[in-house]
């Protein structure tokens, strides 16, 4: 123990730090005789004015290992006595220097002369000169010496970082719901000029609506879309065959009629176009109608009312600088009888980023460990797309403070590469909570916004190589019942060591997520239960052991010389 501290102790001394001015005088600059009169004067001014180094070579001993004690040859230990120094047979450690970067520093030598009666200690305090062209004439500015290591992310600084290395346009916070708070705060006034996260989308007469199952299982229309928020709902709307012309909700012209502003506030519209009307029989057969942009109005034909909306997706183009600059809806219509009171419409919307840049890289090639682990989307026939926003990266729940996990919705933290995480939060189950709504809040809890596909297996694998991305593989846990509800994500990323043993890059092989569930039981009315929920992350090293590999095992080649045996054969 005592060994080891001193060593710590010798090490940290070789370091002659000196808290001034940085400066590192290179030999060749200094004493350059080519350089102009004035640079010369300088540097022998600096020169002069050199701190002296704060090493005491006659003070450093590294063969000193006990304490208070004369280690036995060790002649730098100022324990030993003259008495102790007769005994010696030798100095172990002949000679003690400090940093072989400077160009002339002390050294000191021990030495016993062995002639004397009693034998006696030789110490001699020498000036040593480096011949290096690279030497060093004093040093007072420790970082020049060697790399400093990259800042590693976290989720504090995380953004900041984004901004010094991504320039990314987006501001991810996820903003009030209140549209006119940015009016009221003359500080950010263009901030209006763009979409952020979570603001509701407006069109020439409010905003876009997404209905949604608000109290009870019907349709609400007044549910905004928010931008980025990536929705899918479902929902009862009554109607009938006589009323169907005149159920707004049920036709086209209701979900593309009013122009969505390109950015809030602004004169500048941009029209839903219809992408595509899918067409649904009564018996349920679908067919794709071929020529789109049709207006399609509920019509009564035969007793049927024909053309009724059963569902609305709808695509949103983005530029990142918050603009929308297209928007689409894809519709199924259905016809219904008599006898049917209500139909159920089911709503989408999902959004697309054009021109992404690229997000910034992880590692090069390898991931670097503390760098967020980078992850896309793999639309149809494209290459993988990377969204800047951090919440489109392989994200998991942030613990809070108060750990509810209603209030913790939306609060994630990148995930790390090589950093095992684990998070979680307390969700209070009421008896009045239904298993569905519930179910879809502890997903969304629990994946983020929008859960990526596919993961880089190289810190700097590029978007158009679909090749160099691993997809996500999903696995679920869970018990046969009615109600399953999800409690916890546990995503595992395997890697591997991957090119030379001297320099091995880690690449990740597999990403899985599995998402665990568990029986809901109903409550009695009146009764609540707390359950947590947990998500975390384990990155594993599945490269196997590394073996040195020889092409073939070295033989001895033994020959003899041919007269090796002469006198007897
Ligand atoms: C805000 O306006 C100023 C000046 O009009 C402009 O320089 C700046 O780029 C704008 N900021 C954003 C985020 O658009
Ligand atoms: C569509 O817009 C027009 C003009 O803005 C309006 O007269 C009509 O009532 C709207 N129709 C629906 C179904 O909202
Ligand atoms: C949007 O729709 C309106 C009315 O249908 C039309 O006059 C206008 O030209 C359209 N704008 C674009 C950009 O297609
Ligand atoms: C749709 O396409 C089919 C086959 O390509 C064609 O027979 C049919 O006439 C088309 N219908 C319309 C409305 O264009
Ligand atoms: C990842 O591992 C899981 C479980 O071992 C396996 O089911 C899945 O196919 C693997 N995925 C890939 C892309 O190899």
């Amino acid at each position: 123990m005592a060994a080891a501290l001193r060593l710590g102790a010798v090490f940290f001394l070789l370091l002659p730090l000196r808290a001034a001015e940085p400066s590192v005088e290179l030999a060749a600059s200094a004493a350059s005789p080519a350089a102009p009169p004035e640079i010369r004067a300088a540097a022998r001014a600096r020169t002069r004015s050199r701190p002296a180094p704060v090493t005491d070579v006659a003070k450093l001993c590294v063969c000193d290992l006990l304490v208070a004690q004369c280690d036995v040859n060790c002649c730098c230990d100022p324990d030993c006595s003259a008495a102790d120094f007769s005994l010696f047979t030798t100095c172990s450690v002949p000679i003690v220097t400090g940093d072989s970067h400077l160009c002339s520093q002390k050294a000191a030598t021990y030495s016993l002369d062995v002639e004397a009666d009693p034998p006696e200690r030789i110490f001699k305090l020498i000036d040593q000169v480096n011949p290096s062209v690279f030497c060093i004439h004093a040093t007072n500015y420790k970082q020049a010496l060697s790399f400093s290591s990259p800042e590693i992310p976290t989720s504090e600084n995380f953004d900041q970082l984004l901004k010094q290395f991504g320039s990314a346009s987006f501001s991810a916070e996820p903003d009030s719901w209140n549209m006119n708070t940015d009016a009221q705060n003359p500080s950010d006034a263009n901030e209006t000029c763009r979409y952020k996260y979570g603001v509701p989308i407006q069109t020439v007469d409010a905003f876009l609506r997404l209905p949604s199952p608000v109290v009870s299982s019907w349709c609400s229309d007044v549910n905004p879309a928010g931008f980025l928020v990536n929705q899918a709902t479902k929902c009862t709307r009554s109607v009938s065959v006589e009323k169907c012309g005149n159920i707004q909700a049920v036709s086209m012209l209701f979900y593309i009629n009013s122009s969505i502003l390109a950015v809030p506030k602004s004169s500048q519209m941009v029209n839903i176009t219809v992408q595509s009307i899918v067409v649904q029989s009564l018996n349920g057969m679908r067919t794709l109608l071929n020529g789109s942009d049709v207006l399609r109005l509920p019509l009564i034909l035969d007793e049927l009312c024909i053309n009724i909306v059963l569902g609305v997706s709808y695509h949103i183009t983005y530029t990142d600088a918050g603009e929308i600059i297209e928007a689409a809806a894809s519709f199924v219509l259905g016809a219904i009888n008599k006898e049917v009171l209500s139909i159920q419409q089911s709503f989408e919307i999902s959004f697309t980023q054009v021109n992404t840049k690229p997000v910034p890289l992880s590692g090069n090639p390898g991931y670097v460990v503390g760098l967020p682990v980078r992850a896309g989307f793999r639309p149809q026939g494209s290459g993988i797309i990377q969204n800047t926003n951090k919440y489109s990266q392989l994200t998991i729940l942030q613990s809070t403070s108060n750990q509810d996990c209603l209030a913790a919705q939306g609060t994630r933290t990148p995930i790390l590469f090589g950093y095992n995480m684990i998070s979680g939060c307390k969700l209070r189950i009421t008896a009045d909570m239904k298993c569905q709504p519930l179910t879809q809040t502890l997903l969304d809890l629990l994946k983020g916004q929008s859960f990526p596909e596919y993961v880089a297996s190289f810190g700097n694998s590029q978007a158009q190589d679909v090749l160099d991305w691993v997809p996500i593989t999903h696995l679920h846990t869970s018990e046969q019942s009615s109600c399953q509800i999800p409690v916890s994500l546990e995503i595992e990323v395997k890697w591997t060591k991957y090119g030379s043993l001297v320099n091995p890059q880690a690449r990740i092989v597999n990403v899985t997520a599995t998402i665990a569930t568990t029986t809901a039981k109903q409550l009695p009315s009146g009764r609540e239960r707390t359950i947590p929920i947990i998500s975390s992350v384990v990155f594993t090293d599945s490269s196997s052991p590394a073996e040195p590999g020889y092409k073939a095992w070295p033989t001895i080649n033994a020959k003899l010389p041919f007269d090796f045996f002469f006198p007897f054969v």
